[in-house]
């Protein structure tokens, strides 16, 4: 009997769960989504190629891996419709690697026009969604109204998807000044259904747990971030599913008795994309040196991602809520020509000082408390072993595992595949 791993983000998303579970990907049989949707943009680079995934789990590059999408996360089967399509040039056999759970919820056009009015009408106050009707969709996921993919094969589909349709429409009038215009949204959608129905759906449950029976490698692949977290994360500036290590739980029904090592991943600083609070954000020319070095625009959206040093009050919060067992620090190479590494050891927070992340931080205002380290100041872009790394690099990890008390078991210095570190001892 095995257990199924996980890998997921401790900040804000984007900090490389793509990259790494495609380097992961040969230890294992199984690669599984089990939460978010298209608002993911996990990015795999290797052969001088980069491929950007949004639903389809990062393991599908990898022979003889399969890669399941499970009942957690929500399908737009336009936005998979062209994921499949930029595949195909790659000749990968997708019906018998790509596995599609009959209980993932389908994002409809109506959700994502929902997104967009939301969003309007929130003005300053707007989440800075992705507008891929997240949020509507898992909405009608908990009210019980929701579309998945297993009915897509029932005699009354049409019917029901027309009944929501309807109800969304008597929502979206309710925004006013919104204009919207379903119908010229809907061959689109009813393509991707189509193109959904040719693929292979199972029940992904009794999939997962049968493998895991089997002594099958099984991985689960976070979306998103700790911080992101419906419940956990700095609300309402979040993503509307669990983000976390309990989220493989429900996202691919898998029992808490089975989740085996979970993998944290962090950026050697960190960044936001969208609005929410960020209290180690750089508003200066250190933050747009990051950004530039660090190629920080949005993967799925092409927004500049906000940036700032690395904060240990959230990170370890991350760690507790999701019982990581290990942990991979990323792009440690963007830190490579600064003199001096800033990392947020507490916060103050009305003169007090803590080293915890309080029930509000959106509201308040909060002094990061910061502890100056030395760069390395090299090039780490080539270097094939962490033996090798600057001194002042094997410090600042160091550092990072004392204060977070898990091991940092892999330092990435690069977007390649081929530019990852190993640190286990
Ligand atoms: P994900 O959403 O967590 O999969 O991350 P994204 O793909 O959205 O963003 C991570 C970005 O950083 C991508 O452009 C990756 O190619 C790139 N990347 C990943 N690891 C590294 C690294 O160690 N160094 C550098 N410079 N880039 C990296
Ligand atoms: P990956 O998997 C970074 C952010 C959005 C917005 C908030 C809610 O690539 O790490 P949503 O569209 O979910 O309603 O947006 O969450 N967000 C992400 N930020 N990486 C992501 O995914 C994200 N998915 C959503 O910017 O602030
Ligand atoms: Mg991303």
């Amino acid at each position: 009997m095995s257990k199924v791993d996980v890998l997921l983000g401790l900040q804000w998303g984007d900090e490389g769960k793509g990259k790494i579970v495609d380097v992961l990907t040969p230890k294992y049989d199984i690669i599984a989504r089990f939460q978010g949707g298209p608002n993911a943009g996990h990015t795999l680079e290797f052969d001088g190629i980069k491929h950007v995934l949004h639903t389809i789990p990062s393991g599908i590059f990898r022979k003889g891996t399969l890669n399941i999408v499970g009942n957690g996360v929500v399908i737009d089967p336009v936005i998979f419709q062209k994921e499949i399509e930029n595949l195909a040039q790659f000749n990968l056999p997708i019906k018998e690697t790509l596995l599609i759970s009959n209980k993932a919820h389908l994002i409809l056009p109506t959700h994502r026009l929902l997104d967009a009015a939301s969003e309007q009408a929130k003005g300053n106050s707007k989440i800075g969604s992705t507008l891929k009707g997240i949020g509507p969709t898992y909405m009608d996921k908990t009210g019980r109204n929701g579309l998945r993919v297993g009915d897509i094969f029932t005699a009354n589909f049409q019917e029901k998807y027309e009944s929501l349709v309807e109800k969304h429409k008597g929502m979206l009038d309710h925004y006013e000044g919104f204009e919207y215009n379903v119908e010229e949204l809907e061959a689109a959608f009813f393509e991707g259904i189509e193109l959904l129905k040719s693929l292979t759906t199972i029940d992904s449950e009794h999939y997962i747990n049968k493998a895991m029976k089997e002594g099958k490698t099984i991985l689960a692949e976070g979306a998103q971030g700790t911080l992101l977290d419906i419940d956990f994360g700095s609300y309402p500036f979040v993503t509307s599913s669990n983000t976390i290590t309990a989220g493989t739980c429900t996202g691919l029904g898998v029992a808490p008795t089975k989740i085996g090592d979970v993998i944290g991943i962090f950026k050697a600083y960190c960044t936001r994309v969208g609005s929410g609070p960020f209290p180690t954000e750089l508003h200066d020319e250190v933050g747009e040196n990051i950004r530039k070095a660090g190629g920080e625009f949005g993967a799925t959206t092409g927004r500049p991602r906000r940036c700032g040093w690395i904060d240990l009050p959230a990170l370890k919060y991350g760690i507790m809520i999701n019982g990581a067992s290990e942990l991979s620090m990323m792009k440690g190479d963007v830190l490579d020509h600064f003199e001096e590494i800033k990392v947020c050891t507490h916060y103050i927070i009305d003169g007090k000082k803590i080293d915890y992340l309080p029930f509000d931080i959106t509201d308040i205002e909060i002094e990061p408390v910061y502890e100056t380290i030395k760069g390395w100041n090299t090039d780490t872009t080539k270097l094939t072993s962490f033996d090798d790394a600057p001194k002042a690099l094997k410090d600042y990890v160091s550092y990072l595992e004392k204060h977070l008390e898990v091991p940092i078991t892999t330092v990435s210095v690069g977007p390649d595949r081929s530019q990852t570190l190993n640190n286990k001892k």
